[in-house]
């Protein structure tokens, strides 16, 4: 596999993070944000989104993975969990990509059972047309078609995490 046509440039992307960072922070006004990161898919985004939000935010990881390779596994599998509780406390989970939907399915219902105040999603990239469970999404980045994409945070078998852009992966 290699990496093809640029989907989104840095450029682009910083920007869409800083408009997603300003709706969060206008949304959350007065409250206190505790963000739940998922790994490692959403590490790149999740440090660039959470610097740039102006509210008073503390998170933790959480750490998921549902994928082998390039599909689906159908469960989710939780390899690490979160040290705080966050009963009473405005989360705003993040995840990198949204694909058939189960991966967010059954996060957000783990944590709602810890009862916290709020629970919102963001996400950075929706591939909506492969959504196969329905998840309430309150942020999305951008809307992307059906097709494979590697980079900022996104893998294939491990790699291409660390491309500052996102590329369609080329067989
Ligand atoms: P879902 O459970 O099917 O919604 O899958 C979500 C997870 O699948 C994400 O957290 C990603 O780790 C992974 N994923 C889905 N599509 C892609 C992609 O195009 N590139 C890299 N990872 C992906
Ligand atoms: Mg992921």
């Amino acid at each position: 596999m290699e990496i093809g046509k640029k989907l989104f440039t840095t450029r682009k992307i910083q920007s869409k993070v800083k408009e997603l960072a300003q709706r969060i922070s206008s949304d959350y006004e007065g409250k206190e944000i505790f963000a739940v990161g998922v790994l490692k898919g959403a590490a790149i985004f999740f440090a660039d989104l959470i610097r740039a939000i102006t509210v008073p935010l503390t998170f933790d990881f959480i750490i998921a993975s549902s994928y082998k390779k390039m599909e689906t596994t159908g469960y989710v599998n939780i390899y690490g969990d979160l040290r705080e509780d966050i009963t009473g406390k405005h989360v705003l989970l993040v995840e990198d990509i949204i694909d058939t939907g189960l991966t967010l399915k059954f996060l957000r219902e783990k944590l709602i059972e810890r009862n916290p105040q709020s629970l919102r999603t963001c996400v950075f990239l929706d591939k909506k047309e492969r959504r196969i469970v329905d998840v309430p999404i309150d942020y999305t980045g951008f809307e992307i078609p059906d097709k494979y994409v590697v980079g900022y945070g996104l893998d294939c078998e491990s790699k291409f995490r660390n491309l500052p852009y996102i590329a369609f992966l080329e067989p």
